[in-house]
C-alpha cells in the first residue's frame, strides 16, 4: 500500500507500485500456501492472478508434496468475468465461490468462452457469504457447498485483497496474520481503496492487531502483524 494507505487509486486500476523486492515477498508468502483467495475486483484489476515462478519456491513447495502452484481462488457474487482475461489462460488451477445466481449469470454467460476448464471447482453458497462455512468446506476438503469430489482441503490460504473481501474476512473473525508493505508514494483520493474497505469498523471495537515483524528494505516498510482474537 502507499504510505497514505491506499492499495490503488480512485479508478480501481491495478496497481503495480511495488518493488521487485516487495513482489518476490509476495510471491514468497503464496509459495507457502495451498491457495490464493482474491475479491472480482482484484481479477477485474489485472485480469492475472500471480503464480509462483521462482524455481527454488516451486523445489521447495514439491518437497513439501505441494502442487506446483497453489489453487488460485476467486470470489464473486455476481459471476461476472470476462472469459477473454489473461487469467483463464495461466497455467494455474482455478476455483470459484459464488452464489446460485453467480454460477448460473457465468455458466449461462460467456463461461464456454473461457476454454475447457475455467474453473475445476465451483463452491456455492448463500449471500451473504457464509465465511465461517465456506472455510470449514475449504479446509476439509469436502463438499457441503460443491458437488465435486475428491477436492484437496486448503490449510494454508493467503487472501491477495482487495479491500472489500479482507473486510469481510477480517469482520467474521477469520484472519490470522497481515503482511503490509508500506511502498513509497501517496496516492490520496476519498475514494482510492484500502487494505480493508466495507462498512467500516467502530471504535473501539475494531480489530486489534500485534506486531510481529517489521523490516526497512530501500524506501520500503515489510509489516508483519497477527490479528488478536
Ligand atoms: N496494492 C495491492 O497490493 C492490491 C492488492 C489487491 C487488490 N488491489 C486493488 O484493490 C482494488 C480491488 O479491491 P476492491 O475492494 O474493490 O475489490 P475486491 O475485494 O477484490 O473484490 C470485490 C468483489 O469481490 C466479490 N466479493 C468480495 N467480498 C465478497 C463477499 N464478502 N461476498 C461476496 N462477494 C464478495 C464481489 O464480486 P462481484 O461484484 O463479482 O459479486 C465484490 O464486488 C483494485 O483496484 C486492485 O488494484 C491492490
Amino acid at each position: 500500500m502507499s504510505a497514505d494507505g491506499k492499495i490503488a487509486d480512485a479508478s480501481r486500476a491495478a496497481a503495480r507500485f511495488p518493488s521487485a523486492t516487495d513482489k518476490a515477498h509476495l510471491e514468497r508468502q503464496i509459495a507457502k500456501a495451498d491457495a490464493t483467495l482474491f475479491g472480482a475486483g482484484t481479477l477485474r484489476a489485472y485480469g492475472t492472478t500471480l503464480p509462483v515462478t521462482n524455481t527454488d519456491l516451486i523445489e521447495a513447495r514439491r518437497s513439501r508434496h505441494q502442487p506446483d502452484q497453489p489453487v488460485q481462488i476467486v470470489c464473486s457474487a455476481m459471476g461476472n468475468f470476462d472469459p477473454q482475461w489473461p487469467f483463464f489462460r495461466q497455467p494455474v488451477p482455478r476455483w470459484l465461490i459464488t452464489t446460485l445466481e453467480g454460477m448460473r449469470s457465468w455458466r449461462e454467460g460467456r463461461a464456454a468462452e473461457a476454454g475447457e476448464q475455467p474453473f475445476e471447482h465451483v463452491l456455492i453458497t448463500e449471500r451473504p457469504f457464509n465465511w465461517h462455512n465456506v472455510m470449514q468446506d475449504l479446509l476439509n476438503g469436502k463438499s457441503a457447498l460443491s458437488s465435486a469430489a475428491n477436492r484437496p482441503a486448503i490449510q494454508n490460504l493467503v487472501v491477495m485483497g482487495g479491500g472489500e473481501l479482507v473486510a469481510s474476512l477480517l469482520s467474521d473473525g477469520l484472519v490470522d496474520d497481515l503482511y503490509l508493505t508500506v511502498c513509497p508514494l501517496l496516492i490520496g483520493g476519498k475514494t482510492a481503496p484500502t487494505p480493508v474497505s466495507g462498512l467500516g469498523f467502530t471504535l473501539p471495537r475494531t480489530p486489534q492487531l500485534t506486531l510481529r515483524s517489521c523490516q526497512v528494505e530501500a524506501d520500503e516498510v515489510f509489516l508483519h502483524y497477527s490479528v488478536c482474537r
